[in-house]
């Protein structure tokens, strides 16, 4: 009898039909995914692909970013559920509101936000190329929207730039406190902690290294390192459980878990493609606005950094051949 990876793999071949999935998401779903990665990786791949269908497992903004990018295409979500908390901490009038306590400061946004805030913002950024955003702009002072503490980091590792912060934050991230890296410090002395820059302030500067979640698997993978504890979401804990078995890896604590991520289900994957449901629309002039914000970015980011190659930075999923 066919199994649901099997079945998912033919409708995706009959209908020219493209899968791509964030590091969050269950780790089945990789068994069917073309592509696995950060939000950057995810949407350089939604810019560039020629499927005729996007089947997007991730959350509301990605699939709506993909769409932005893809106008030609039809993005399905399969859980219309899986919104981000942190992008909805921002809505276009309180954009508004932000910018007119700050005039004539550029403004960047956070991937994390939606097309309306993207659409009234200079330029747009992803947890991986963020500084190099922010320094690419050459400005003083910088605003940036929605995360506070990615907004700060930025600023920490860059001299003479302002970063102004709307108050956004991720609820997942913010569950991790300084107190749990100290004593998972005192508990595993040789490991090394990989923090995510949604996290608190008190909690990057204490880790050994700060990055996105492909940054963070990167890391673990070229690291000398065999030990290591995870400050982030626990999708990236089980993928480089799964991916570097002679490595050790141990999550900063239990339930660092976006709930929202994790909606998806290879039978959602599967109705989604079956019934074509639920297609994300974006109208057309907000979706150009929005695409000038996300372009300049993917224009700034492609001047020097490559698609992700190595594994856990997003794999190429050949059905029936597992991941490359
Ligand atoms: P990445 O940019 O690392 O994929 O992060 C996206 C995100 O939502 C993290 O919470
Ligand atoms: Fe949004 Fe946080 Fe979930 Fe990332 S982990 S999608 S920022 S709620």
């Amino acid at each position: 009898m066919e199994g649901i990876t099997e079945k998912i793999n033919k409708l995706k071949r009959e209908k020219n039909a493209v899968i791509l999935a964030h590091c969050y998401q269950n780790a089945e779903i990789d068994e069917v995914a073309d592509y696995v990665g950060d939000s950057l990786y995810l949407s350089q791949m939604a810019a560039k692909t020629d499927a005729d269908i996007i089947v997007f497992a991730g959350v509301y903004f990605m699939a709506q970013t993909a769409k932005i990018l893809s106008p030609d295409k039809k993005v399905l979500l399969p859980r219309l559920e899986s919104g981000c908390l942190m992008a909805d901490m921002i809505n276009l009038q309180q954009l508004r509101e932000f910018k007119s306590k700050y005039p004539n400061i550029p403004t960047v946004c956070y991937i994390n936000s939606t097309a309306e805030v993207k659409s009234e913002c200079d330029i747009c950024c992803t947890s991986s190329n963020a500084i190099k955003i922010v320094d690419s702009l050459k400005a003083e002072k910088v605003l940036f929207l929605p995360d506070t503490y990615l907004g700060k980091w930025v600023e920490s590792k860059l001299k003479g730039v302002e970063v102004i912060t709307y108050p956004g934050y991720c609820p997942t991230h913010l569950r991790i406190k300084a107190e749990d890296i100290i004593s998972m410090r005192k508990k595993y002395p040789e490991a090394k902690i990989l923090t995510h820059p949604e996290c608190h302030k008190s909690v990057t500067e204490i880790s050994d290294y700060v990055g996105s979640t492909t940054g963070i698997m990167k890391y673990a993978q070229e690291s000398k390192a065999k030990q290591f504890i995870i400050a982030t979401e626990k999708g990236v804990y089980d993928r480089l459980k799964r991916d570097l078995p002679e490595k050790e890896f141990i999550m900063i604590k239990d339930n660092i878990i976006c709930p929202n991520m994790k909606w998806h289900t290879l039978d959602d994957i599967y109705n989604a493609l079956l019934h074509e449901q639920h297609e994300i629309d974006v109208e057309k002039g907000l979706a150009e606005k929005a695409l000038g914000c996300i372009d300049r970015m993917l224009e700034c980011s492609n001047k020097s950094d490559n698609l992700p190659s190595t594994p856990g930075r997003g794999r190429h999923v050949v059905p029936g051949e597992g991941f490359k």
